[in-house]
């Protein structure tokens, strides 16, 4: 596996591939973003990886310090999944002047959900991904699942700005006991970790409470919001939103069976986790 850190070098490296599968990621890896790789792989040839904690998405109270930094267990992870090119810039390498040009998302999809929680996320998210895109040159990226809005807003801006890049999603990789794996997990203390499931257990019971055509969203949400706050969990979100935009049903979406997920954020400790589950 080459370990590229310039954008001047990658291009040199991935010049007339044309079928390029890419992964970004902000590294620590674990078996989720391995399975991205593996999706990757049988969508195109080579697979590239990116390693970069994107300060731009990170806002002034959060843990962009404290982000685990495990680049040398990555780069053994990442060579064991084949991987042909692992792009690991610095901030220098990559925002060589402040990045003053930013991608605005529209407002009904970046400032609600994640985007009410944690404002300028989606435009440093956003922004950084097209400025890779346009490292790489992908014919496929492939986004997990767990960030379902992340992977939304990827996928219409990719359509919208006519980029040659198609958007995959990959299922949500899940320890034995429901917890989605993530990095943010190695922050859980072992009390916080046995814990943790809940937010999974949540969505699994809003969920049924729809199926079993329980419509009073707002009524399931409280109570799913409320059994967390009382476990010790300070919830953000409990949301029903239509698949479709991410906006929360009418009644008339309801009756006519829209496509529906559910998403949850919740702090567990000092530890925010995000998880969601389609109906
Ligand atoms: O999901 C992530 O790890 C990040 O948001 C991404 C897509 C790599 C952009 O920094």
């Amino acid at each position: 596996m080459k370990i590229i850190t310039t954008i001047e070098e990658l291009r040199d490296q991935l010049s007339g591939q044309l079928r390029t599968a890419f992964v970004p990621t902000m590294g620590n890896l674990h078996e989720g973003h391995l399975s991205l790789m593996r999706l990757a792989r049988k969508h195109g040839d080579p697979v590239v990886a990116s390693i970069f904690v994107n300060r731009l998405q990170f806002g002034p109270n959060e843990d962009f310090d404290k982000y685990p930094r495990t680049f040398q267990a990555d780069v053994e992870k990442l060579e064991k999944e084949g991987v042909y090119v692992l792009f690991a810039p610095t901030e220098k390498d990559l925002y060589p002047e402040p990045q003053e040009f930013r991608v605005n998302p529209p407002s009904d999809l970046g400032n609600t959900l994640e985007g009410e929680f944690r404002p300028g996320f989606f435009t440093g998210v956003t922004t950084i991904v097209l400025k890779l895109f346009s490292c790489v040159q992908p014919k496929v990226a492939v986004f997990g699942k767990k960030d379902y809005q992340q992977l939304m807003m990827v996928r219409n801006m990719s359509r919208q700005f006519a980029l040659p890049t198609e958007i995959i999603g990959a299922e949500t990789y899940r320890a034995e006991d429901g917890l989605a794996l993530s990095s943010r997990n190695m922050y859980l203390s072992q009390t916080e970790r046995a814990e943790a499931p809940v937010l999974f257990q949540t969505l699994n019971f809003v969920a049924e409470e729809v199926r079993a055509g329980h419509l009073d969203v707002f009524e399931v949400e409280h109570k799913a919001m409320e059994n967390l706050a009382q476990r010790g969990w300070q919830p953000d979100y409990v949301s029903i939103r239509k698949r479709i935009d991410l906006q929360p049903p009418t009644a008339g979406d309801l009756a006519q069976g829209a496509p529906l997920v559910v998403l949850a954020a919740a702090k567990l400790g000092g530890t925010r986790l995000i998880d969601n589950l389609e109906i």
